[in-house]
């Protein structure tokens, strides 16, 4: 048992937040957590159930989910399969040994058509079956577990994975001397693992009232810019990014354009202080 006499139960484990939950939880050892294995497929109910009946934890972390936009356009049942009946599988579970559960959810529940912030309680509106399985993924834990919480996030990066932006354009950089394109009209919230998954234990040691709140750094940047401080911070000249839109890459599945996730929800619980994206890019460079 943790410091805090808290069990929690992950899924996900091996996942790019997964990975960051469970260094954070080695590095305090205030929780004990235990990951359920792969071979433990969320959308098989039993499969869930038995999971957290042999561990009996007083929290579930869900990290895990097909993130593959495109395949989840490609796959809706199995989008449907992994992101909405995982949830719930791992909710009804939960709830029936006691336990609360945390599940992380997406910006690309929103459509990113406007240009300010949205807040948590601001209409809900996907365009792909990635964001609308996530969303129901989010209605599903809030209906079986009510003191359950649902923490959106956005634009997650970390060195423990290679598919994440600035890890894909420091490899760009690094292959050739040219230019690399990047779209200038995608905007988010570019969050390190790492702060996600200490605010989820922030989240675990000292709980707010349950509910839905954005959870990922402070402040939009455009994937342009972020793409200049990349290279900038990573001593490539910036002048290599070269400014493309999304017209000029068109994807199997729509993104949201504009979604930058207000954070006040969650600030305001004090639980966990989360930095600008550009305090925390600098401090977690890769
Ligand atoms: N990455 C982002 O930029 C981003 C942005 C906003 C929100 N999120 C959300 O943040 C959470 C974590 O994302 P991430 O970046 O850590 O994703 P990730 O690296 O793709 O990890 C997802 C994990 O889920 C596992 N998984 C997939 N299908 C499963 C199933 N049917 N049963 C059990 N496990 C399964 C994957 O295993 P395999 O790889 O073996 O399939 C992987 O370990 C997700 O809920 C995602 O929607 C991510």
């Amino acid at each position: 048992m943790g410091r805090l006499g808290l069990k929690a139960l992950l899924f996900g484990a091996s996942g790019q937040l997964g990975t960051a939950i469970s260094a954070a939880c080695a590095a305090t050892s205030d929780i004990e957590l235990t990951c359920v294995p792969r071979s433990v497929d969320i959308s098989d109910a039993a499969k869930v159930s038995a999971s957290v009946e042999s561990e009996r934890p007083q929290w579930v972390i869900n990290c895990a989910a097909m993130t593959n936009v495109d395949g989840a356009h490609e796959n809706p049942a199995i989008a449907m399969g992994v992101n909405a009946l995982g949830p719930a599988n791992i909710a009804r579970a939960a709830e029936s040994v006691g336990a609360r559960v945390i599940q992380i959810s997406t910006e690309a529940v929103f459509d990113g058509e406007r240009t300010s912030a949205y807040a948590e309680d601001d209409a809900c509106n996907p365009v792909a079956v990635y964001g609308i399985s996530k969303l129901a993924g989010e209605m599903m834990v809030r209906l079986y577990n009510p003191s359950s919480f649902v923490l959106r996030t956005s634009w997650l990066y970390s060195s423990n994975s290679g598919v994440n932006f600035p890890t894909r354009l420091l490899q760009q950089l690094n292959s050739h001397d040219g230019p690399v394109s990047v779209v200038t009209d995608v905007v988010g919230n570019a969050t390190p693992s790492a702060v996600l998954a200490e605010a989820v234990l922030a989240v675990i040691a000292s709980p707010p009232d349950p509910g839905v709140y954005h959870a990922c750094c402070v402040g939009a940047v455009t994937k342009f810019d972020w793409a200049v401080e990349i290279a900038r911070t990573g001593g490539f000249d910036p002048s290599r990014i070269v400014q493309v839109t999304s017209a000029d890459y068109p994807t199997v599945a729509l993104r949201p354009k504009y979604v930058d996730l207000s954070c006040e929800k969650f600030l305001a619980t004090g639980v966990y202080l989360l930095p600008t994206w550009q305090d925390a890019w600098r401090a977690d460079r890769l």
